[in-house]
């Protein structure tokens, strides 16, 4: 049964006693080679990097103080964010030399808490997940930890985690083939500080595959908090592209969004010619060109790409200073910073090109016609 006698306050008073750490330090491996160049949580999404999205609804919901848990390509963290305080937030950066794991990371950062009890986020999730209903369930419950889960259709790629009609999970299963339920691990937790006190740092630890079956072995009362806002992992391309298109039409919230909703945002600096089509939710970043009878649909142009005349470009990412050339076409593909494309190049189906990368005109094509 959850603990419902102990209850906690509501509102800025219980929030002012939490900490929120957010796990930033993955290779991002199924977002190379964007995250050659950038980390995952900082490659920028509807306009600005991911991780601005995140910390605005930290801050939205009262959390002032965060620790960034960090590791791969660290410094570009605490040089892009410094403080904090232009965020209106109080910045802390741990540096794991050799990677922790998702558990080593957290409980890396329990020299750093100032609460009873800590958020932490999954660097690379977007959600409507309401953060204050979830330290209310975590308070109301008496939880050692609690998790925000949601139900998606392929649970197989998660961490899948059944629960009692009461709210108490019973297993933590991560990624696993034949999942139990469709209800998983929806990337953010609220642990007390002992529980984050507690996890080993003297070695790697997941804190899906030991510390959640740990607690549960132990007896400690894990709750889930399942709801059905809008929620989606970045991790691989494809959900990259949907996600950036879902924050510019406004389907995904985001307090950060630097434009109107719409079907394009195209930031400052950035140019469409009149007779380009730019829709489903695509971003042309500053310094990018779309030209002349272009279509880019559902896709990301990062800072200074540019769209030659007459080119398709759907549901991909393009890198930095990447130039697609005149009726070149372009679908599922990731094109790295600095890629040359010649015209003429059709480049689909999940393509990856490596920064520094030239194609010539006609000279890569899935299909016969040229
Ligand atoms: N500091 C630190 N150190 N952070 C790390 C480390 C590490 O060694 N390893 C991973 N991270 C961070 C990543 O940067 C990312 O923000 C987060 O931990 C989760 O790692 P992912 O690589 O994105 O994991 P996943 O997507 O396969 O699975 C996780 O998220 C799913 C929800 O999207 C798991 O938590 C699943 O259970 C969950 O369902
Ligand atoms: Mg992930």
């Amino acid at each position: 049964m959850i603990r419902d006698e102990l209850t906690g306050g509501e509102g800025e008073s219980m929030d002012s006693d939490v900490d929120a750490i957010v796990l930033v330090g993955g290779k991002g491996t199924r977002l190379r080679p964007l995250t050659e160049t950038l980390p995952k949580p900082m490659l920028p999404i509807a306009g600005v990097p991911y991780l601005t999205h995140l910390l605005s609804r930290i801050r939205s919901a009262g959390v002032r103080h965060v620790i960034m848990g960090t590791s791969y390509k660290a410094e570009v963290f605490s040089e892009y964010y410094g403080d904090g305080s232009q965020l209106g937030l109080e910045l802390e950066y741990v540096v794991e030399e050799t990677p922790l794991g998702t558990g080593g990371a957290i409980g890396n950062v329990a020299s750093l808490l100032r609460g009873d009890a800590a958020l932490i986020f999954n660097g690379d999730i977007l959600t409507g997940c309401d953060l204050t209903d979830l330290l209310a369930t975590h308070r109301r419950t008496g939880a050692d930890v609690s998790l925000h889960l949601t139900r998606v259709d392929d649970p197989r790629a998660f961490g899948c985690v059944p629960t009692e009609a009461d709210g108490r999970v019973t297993a933590f299963l991560e990624k696993d083939p034949n999942p139990v339920t469709d209800q998983i691990n929806a990337g953010t937790y609220v642990f007390n500080r002992s529980v984050i006190e507690s996890i080993p740092t003297d070695r790697p630890v997941s804190v899906e595959r030991e510390t959640f079956p740990g607690l549960l072995e132990s007896g400690a009362l894990v709750v889930g908090h399942v709801d059905a806002t809008y929620w989606r992992d970045l991790g691989k391309p494809s959900d990259f592209v949907t996600g950036s298109a879902d924050l510019v039409r406004g389907i995904a919230p985001s307090d950060a969004l630097p434009g109107p909703v719409g079907d394009a945002l195209v930031l400052a600096g950035g140019t469409v010619a009149d007779s380009a089509r730019v829709t489903g939710g695509s971003v042309v970043d500053a310094g990018c060109e779309v030209a002349a009878g272009a279509v880019v649909d559902g896709s990301v142009l990062l800072p200074g790409a540019r769209v030659a005349a007459g080119a398709v470009v759907r549901d991909s990412i393009v890198g930095r200073d990447a130039v697609i050339g005149k009726d070149s076409v372009l679908a599922d593909a990731v094109i790295g910073d600095g890629v040359e494309i010649g015209a003429r190049v059709e480049l689909l189906h999940g393509i990856r090109v490596w920064p520094g990368t030239v194609i010539a005109d006609g000279s890569v094509r899935f299909s016969a016609d040229c």
